[in-house]
């Protein structure tokens, strides 16, 4: 039997069923929250979600309804709603509008899989990810940044975004796989673009029957999904014919058995390579964009960042080089300041397999749930000031002083973002050694956002290096 590629593969039958959506019709007789109803409701939605979404919190609250597309959307907000949603009452929802669509680019991997596919493959995969684990590629993550930036030169315009994703993209692709995919980057990237831009923009409930029309727009989503599918398979393929054993996620990966014995097959052990390329480099590069663009409109730290630099990589060789990065304090708080607001994952959308309580509020079976890290992390009631960029609010106990569930731009429970560590090491070194050699400055304006399926900058973000 040939195998489809996964922008063909339907839904695998060991998920739980989708319930049916609500549409206005259900409603009757249903107690929902309210919100916004306007005719035009579907274009401001469409227009700027972030925007739409701030308004709706503005006007009803934390928790609001909608129909869009025909379908009933509810918004959860507090950080209760939030906490519930991701951990206490994580087993009565699905993931939502937007990942079978994912699914269509990235198969069935750990962001895409439902349970109890999810977990059986969360736990194979765990090591890599382990902080201990995790502290042995500082160096591999330095030497890379170091290489990357060597080419640029003093008065040099780069293009910040594409580089960084360039940078993170060679990072992950060494660490976890061992291999240099250099040679693919731009092709990886093209077709990445496409596929984030059209999981998103069309993610309105009932726009993906349209996917499969001889309209170019479609065609080349699918194509561009194709690709990526060809370029990690063929990543397993060499890997299995090299017959090199590391331990690196791959290695992982090809050994993996469960209690049972079971293997991941060649198609699921491409279909996670997939999804650890796509989500291990372009929500790192996105928050690095934003953050070096804070840092022109904000130079005055970047002193306090180079003697950061000078004391942390002064430990470059010692056993706790990762550590002394993870508790550096102003690059440390520069990260999380940027990270609450432009959180690279600033949506998670999710829907409810049964009739439950958030907040005390009732949520029907069917209803879609947004969540959504931008809005959360900019509410005044837990971050003064919210939509300024003030890192020193980060300074001693104030994360710890955050009800659950006000600040998760790497979610929570068992859904939370597997290299959320690996994320926030990359950070900082970059972030770092950025300092140490060089200053940058914005040649245009502070860029607008293209949120997508990731809250990217629109545009490659000019920059000026001024080299030190
Ligand atoms: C700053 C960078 C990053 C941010 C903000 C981020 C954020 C997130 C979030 C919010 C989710 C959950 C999405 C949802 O369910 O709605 C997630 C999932 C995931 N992330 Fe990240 N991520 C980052 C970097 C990384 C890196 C570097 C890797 C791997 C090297 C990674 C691998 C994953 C994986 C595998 C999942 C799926 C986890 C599961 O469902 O079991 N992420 N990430």
């Amino acid at each position: 039997m040939v195998e489809l590629a996964p922008f063909q593969t339907p839904r695998p039958a060991e998920y739980a069923p989708i319930p049916k959506p609500l549409k206005k019709r259900d409603l009757k007789g249903l107690k929902i929250p309210d919100g916004p109803r306007s005719a035009f409701l579907t274009l401001r939605f469409q227009r700027d979600t972030p925007a739409f979404l701030l308004d709706a919190r503005d006007r009803y609250g934390d928790c609001s309804s909608f129909l869009l597309g025909g379908q009933l959307f509810i918004t959860a907000f507090s950080p209760e709603m939030v906490h519930e949603v991701t951990v206490s009452k994580q087993s009565s929802f699905i993931k939502g509008v937007g990942f079978d669509r994912m699914r269509k680019v990235l198969g069935s991997g750990l962001l895409t899989n439902e349970e109890p596919i999810h977990l059986r493959h969360r736990r194979l995969m765990q090591s890599p990810f382990h902080i201990s684990k995790i502290s042995s590629y500082a160096q591999t993550m330095l030497s890379l940044t170091r290489k990357h930036i060597s080419n640029w030169k003093d008065g040099q315009v780069v293009a910040l975004g594409p580089e960084m994703m360039s940078l993170t993209f060679d990072i992950v692709a060494d660490i976890l796989f061992g291999t240099d995919i250099s040679a693919d980057t731009k092709r990886v990237q093209d077709s990445m673009h496409i596929a984030i831009d059209r999981i998103e923009r069309t993610m309105l409930p009932g726009l993906d029957r349209l996917d499969n029309l001889p309209i170019a727009y479609f065609r080349k989503f699918e194509k561009a999904a194709n690709e990526l599918h060809e370029v990690a398979t063929r990543i397993v393929n060499e890997r299995i014919a090299s017959g090199i054993m590391r331990d690196d996620l791959m290695g992982v990966l090809l050994e993996a058995q469960t209690v049972e014995g079971e293997r991941l097959t060649p198609r699921e052990i491409s279909d996670e390579t997939l999804t650890l390329i796509l989500s291990g480099h372009e929500t790192t590069a996105n928050v690095l964009t934003w953050t070096f663009a804070y840092l022109s409109q904000n130079p005055r730290y970047w002193d306090g960042l180079a003697e950061e630099a000078e004391a942390v990589f002064a430990k470059e060789n010692d056993e706790d080089f990762a550590k002394a990065l993870l508790s550096a304090p102003l690059s440390g708080a520069i990260f999380s300041e940027v990270l609450r607001l432009a959180p690279p994952v600033w949506v998670s959308p999710r829907r409810a397999l049964e009739d439950i309580t958030l907040g005390g509020k009732d949520i029907p079976k069917g209803a879609h749930v947004l969540l959504s890290q931008y809005v959360t992390q900019r509410d005044e009631k837990y971050f003064s000031s919210a939509n300024e960029f003030i890192p020193e609010r980060w300074s001693g106990e104030f994360e710890k002083s955050l009800p659950r569930g006000a600040y998760f731009p790497f979610l929570a429970g068992s859904r939370k973002c597997l290299g959320d560590q690996f994320a926030l090491l990359e950070g900082r070194i970059i972030i770092l050694e950025m300092a140490r050699g060089a200053r940058l400055s914005l040649t245009g304006e502070f860029p607008k956002a293209q949120p997508r399926a990731t809250y990217r900058p629109k545009g490659a973000v000019a920059m000026k290096v001024e080299l030190i």
